[in-house]
């Protein structure tokens, strides 16, 4: 007999749904901040399971309508969903605490396959999904995955879900993970080192480093936003600031001398090798 799906009531707007987050570090915080307001109907649904005393301190203050516990059984047995957020290698210990194999499991551990997650759990019901960093604050992007068991109803929730922490993309090919870490996951890093490097830039031409700061955040922010809601090709938003020898094609002809361009090209092809060499290890 097949596993009980999460009952079809609970399913819906989400709420009655009985979620427990396995590792209440930064991204299953993250996750259940996210989420306790946004989709479920009741703060006492959300069950987080902590390992580190002072961490399971933190997440009382921090969340004090939420049931916090460092008891595996106990936050799992009475759960629908089983997010997991432990560290990749925690995952293989998690089996020999309690049984999940019945839960819909949601695991966003870096790298940890759907054949390694079943391993683990022996849940047949798997959503893989790779968020990254600014999912901390509702701002992120979210690829994600599920096996062939999770039903429709379970899918739309589990989108709910995910879109608490920002946007998100169904892929139905598990590889495709590895090249969405590759830009995504990773991106945040490369953004963060040309917002760096600009305020370098600022500071050495002679303006002060916390206007710096300020105005190359609000000039990426700005930027994103720009082409996001505009929905034009960046090439064409480029040409629009660049007007014939001015002070933007002066910059630029530095950036693609210094094959910036090509630079960030190869960076998402070496983080997508990476990726898959970790996967496969
Ligand atoms: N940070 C990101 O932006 C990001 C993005 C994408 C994916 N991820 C993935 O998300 C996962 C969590 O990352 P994180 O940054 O949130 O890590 P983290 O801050 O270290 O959180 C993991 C927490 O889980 C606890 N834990 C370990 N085993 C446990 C168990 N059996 N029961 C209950 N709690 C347990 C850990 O305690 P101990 O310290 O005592 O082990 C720790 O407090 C990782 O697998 C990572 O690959 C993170």
């Amino acid at each position: 007999m097949s596993p009980p799906a999460v009952s079809a009531e609970a399913l819906g707007d989400g709420s009655g749904v009985r979620i427990t987050v396995i590792g209440g570090g930064t991204m299953g915080a993250a996750f259940s901040r996210a989420v306790k307001d946004v989709v479920l109907g009741s703060p006492s649904d959300l069950t987080v399971c902590e390992a580190l005393p002072e961490r399971r301190d933190w997440l009382i203050s921090e969340f004090p309508d939420i049931n916090v516990t460092d008891s595996f059984s106990q936050a799992v047995d009475g759960a629908d969903v089983v997010f997991l957020s432990v560290k990749p290698q925690d995952l293989s210990s998690l089996s020999r605490e309690s049984d999940v194999s019945g839960k819909l499991v949601i695991s966003i551990l870096a790298g940890s396959t759907i054949a390694e997650i079943t391993a683990a759990t022996g849940a047949d019901r798997v959503v893989r999904a790779m968020p990254n960093t600014p999912a901390q604050i509702g701002d992120g992007f979210t690829a994600w995955t599920a096996t062939p068991g999770v039903s429709e109803d379970e899918r739309v929730l589990v989108r709910d879900l995910i879109e608490a922490m920002g946007d998100q993309l169904y892929v139905s090919d598990e590889s495709v993970i590895d090249k969405i870490t590759a830009v995504s996951g990773s991106g945040p890093a490369y953004v963060f080192l040309a917002i760096e490097a600009m305020i370098n830039g600022a500071v050495q031409i002679g303006l002060r480093p916390d206007d710096a700061r300020r105005m190359v955040l609000q000039t990426v922010i700005g930027a994103a936003r720009f082409a996001q809601r505009t929905g034009q090709h960046p090439a064409v938003l480029k040409d629009m600031v660049t007007s014939p020898g001015g002070t933007t094609a002066a910059g630029l002809r530095v950036l693609e001398q210094r094959a910036v361009r090509a630079a960030l090209i190869d960076a998402v092809a070496a983080a997508h090798q990476r990726a898959e060499e970790l996967g496969q290890s």
